[in-house]
């Protein structure tokens, strides 16, 4: 059966200095603003109409997930799952006007996905402008006090698949239709349901360069990398946005076409020390990257 869902459609957060924020964004990584209204801005770095949708509020924490089903009655199908699983139906309304239909989902530790439709291809797909300009986002990767039981009800409800995962389920990273090796991963975090970080995809290695220069240039560092991923097989670094979130920027994920693949189990080393999984490249993560921890709206 063809998967449930088909790739990453959106990250939706919260932040309480809009203009800040959207300025960040445009400047770094270098998305493209779509629209902004007094409370919310649509911003994407390629044809799709949004990718990262930002949020007024209070202060800054993960509002919703948009994963993105290529048939309407996919989304019908998450609704009945999530409805046998006893999740709570947050809405059936699209969250945006362009998205024709969805069904938002709370999931055990308060991550609020919403499963729609394709958001529409309505947008150039270069654009002008400042900073690195990546070519579309890439992934999530959420934190819960209990990976293992969120993980699953995300396996059952929405038909991801499990690319890899600890011995223990401390992190777990499950795959959609595209077959990226993960498009939701899931970390163990005492402070509970959160976001730990999302992901920008660049399209060569001089990206990297480019992005330690650029923060350089406002007197800012990069959080963890260059480096590469055992897990996934990806290069990565990382730095933190205006907003206080966690941003990786990424490169060369594996693919994973065989819809039977059987699930990798690795074992990541006290505090993630094992090189192997962690960063192939030798330098361990910092204690920002470890630490960092963003909560779920709906929670806070
Ligand atoms: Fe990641």
């Amino acid at each position: 059966m063809e998967p449930l869902i088909h790739r990453l459609g959106y990250i939706a957060l919260n932040v309480s200095d809009l203009e800040g924020a959207v300025e960040d964004a445009r400047q770094i990584a270098g998305a493209a603003l779509v629209a902004q209204a007094p409370d919310r801005a649509l911003l994407s770095s390629n044809a799709r109409h949004a990718e990262l949708i930002l949020h007024r509020a209070d202060h800054s924490s993960l509002r919703c997930i948009g994963l993105e089903t290529l048939h309407p009655e996919n989304v019908d199908e998450v609704a009945r799952r999530a409805q046998d699983a006893g999740l709570t139906i947050i809405s059936d309304t699209p969250s945006l006007p362009v998205i024709e239909r969805a069904v938002s989902i709370a999931f055990p530790e308060g991550h609020v996905i919403e499963a729609h439709t394709p958001m529409p291809r309505d947008r150039a797909p270069r654009y002008a402008g400042p900073g690195i300009h990546p070519r579309y986002l890439d992934h999530v990767n959420l934190t819960a006090r209990d990976p293992a039981t969120s993980a699953q009800a995300m396996m059952q409800v929405l038909g991801l698949k499990l690319s890899e995962r600890t011995q223990g389920w401390e992190l777990a990273w499950m795959r959609a239709g595209d077959g990226r090796h993960h498009t939701v991963g899931i970390a163990k975090s005492p402070e509970g349901g959160g976001l730990h970080h999302y992901s920008w995809e660049f399209a060569d290695f001089a990206d990297f360069k480019r992005l330690g220069d650029v923060l350089d240039a406002q007197d800012r560092t990069l959080v963890w990398g260059p480096g590469r991923h055992g897990a996934g097989d990806n290069i990565f670094a990382y730095y933190v946005d205006a907003a206080g979130f966690l941003v990786e920027t990424t490169a060369e994920m594996e693919i994973i076409a065989d819809p039977h693949f059987q699930p990798r189990i690795v074992e990541p080393g006290e505090n993630l020390s094992n090189y192997k999984v962690v960063n192939r490249w030798g330098q361990l993560p910092s204690h920002a990257w470890l630490n960092h921890f963003n909560a779920c709206a709906i929670l806070s």
